[in-house]
């Protein structure tokens, strides 16, 4: 009698430990890990950059305007609004978990963060400077050229180094601890009914066939509006524009569902204003099939147990410009 209680005892602590490690792993989501950067003056110097309005032209744009760290590192409107309030072409993606995807950018034209992070600063429609001035700008400043040293245990300042340091402080921009990653790590009670029931129609309706991983998306370029076209203004191309294929039009990264709850306005031309829209035109488009008003509210509510721990970090405090420092040209001459 004993030894059958043990047996059952031990034999369900196995089932219970397995069942933890299995529930994760036979499912498309996987939780996301926290990240340990290895070099910490390397991350400060990159947040620094970050916040900082002197890598545009104006002296008033940073990277944190359009990926506001404050609204889950998007700017909330359809398309971005860059140097003189004009209006950019396409959405902004979060910058949470986007050292997750297999390339950057809607279309993948930047093979990293790093080749990503020169980008804005020199777009005439985003930050409009160009690389030298920003690089002559930040090394205006000795508190700069002090943390630049630690961070690279050398002396200078170059574009090389300030894309390298944004990128490793994007690195640290992961989003662990959703209920959804609780759940799979095998707290059963993280999510509602209704929740899990909207997880099971992700699933068996097929929306993991693109979305899945632990950035649930951003492993690859699918093409919008399999099924049926989807109709907008925006004349994006997507992957076309990088591969120059034909069969590669109107295909686009699959964006992450990490934290969706928060970035709204959703799809690359920001033409669904909520989760429920895009939920509804993601399963007519992309899969051919009619959800009820439950089914959507469910995946709605699966969505929003995406949203995990925001970046939390000490504000930088930014040294002042001198007299040295070129000055920002808000406005034409
Ligand atoms: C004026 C608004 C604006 C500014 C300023 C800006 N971005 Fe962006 N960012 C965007 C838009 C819009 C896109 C999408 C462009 C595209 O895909 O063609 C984007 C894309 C990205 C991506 C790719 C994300 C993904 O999932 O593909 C990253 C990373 C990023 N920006 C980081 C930065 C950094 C770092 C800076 C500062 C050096 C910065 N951005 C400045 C608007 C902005
Ligand atoms: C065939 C691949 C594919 C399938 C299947 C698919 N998606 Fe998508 N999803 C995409 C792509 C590509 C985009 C970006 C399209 C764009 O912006 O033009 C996207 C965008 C989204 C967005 C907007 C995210 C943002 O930040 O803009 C949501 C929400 C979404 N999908 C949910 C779903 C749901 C729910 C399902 C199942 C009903 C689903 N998707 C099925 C490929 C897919």
């Amino acid at each position: 009698m004993m030894m059958r209680k043990l047996t059952v005892s031990l034999l369900s602590i196995g089932v219970i430990m397995t069942s933890m490690h299995v529930i994760a792993a036979n499912e498309p989501i996987q939780p996301i890990k926290p990240v340990k950067p290895e070099n910490a003056e390397l991350v400060e110097l990159g947040k620094m950059l970050f916040f900082d309005p002197r890598l545009s032209k104006s002296g008033f744009i940073s990277c944190n305007s359009c990926h506001n760290l404050s609204m889950g590192g998007t700017d909330n409107i359809k398309t971005s609004i860059g140097h003189k309030w004009q209006q950019g072409p396409i959405n902004a993606p979060t910058v949470l978990n986007s050292s997750m995807n297999l390339a950057q950018f809607w279309d993948g034209r930047a093979k990293d963060l790093k080749e990503q992070a020169g980008g804005p600063i020199a777009n005439p429609g985003e930050m409009a400077s160009t690389h030298d001035i920003a690089v002559k700008v930040i090394d205006s400043m000795s508190k700069y050229q002090a943390q630049f040293k630690k961070a690279f245990g050398s002396d200078g300042v170059d574009i090389d180094r300030v894309t390298t340091a944004i990128a490793a402080f994007e690195e640290t921009l992961v989003t662990p601890g959703s209920r959804f990653d609780k759940w799979l790590e095998g707290d059963k009670n993280a999510l509602s009914k209704e929740e899990q029931d909207g997880y099971n129609v992700f699933k068996s309706s097929g929306c993991t066939k693109c979305h899945n991983g632990p950035a649930v998306g951003g492993n690859s370029f699918e093409k919008m509006g399999v099924y049926k076209p989807y109709e907008t203004k925006s004349t994006a191309e997507g992957r076309k524009g990088v591969t120059g294929k034909e069969e590669d039009r109107l295909h686009f990264k699959v964006p992450t569902l990490r934290n969706v709850e928060l970035t709204y306005p959703y799809f690359h031309d920001g033409g669904a204003a909520t989760l429920e829209e895009a939920v509804d035109t993601m399963a007519k488009i992309q899969l051919n099939k009619e959800f009820s008003k439950e089914e959507i509210a469910n995946v709605v509510a699966f969505l929003k147990t995406l949203t995990g721990k925001q970046p939390d970090f000490k504000l930088p405090i930014l040294p002042p410009s001198n007299n040295s420092t070129p000055r920002p040209e808000p406005f034409d001459k």
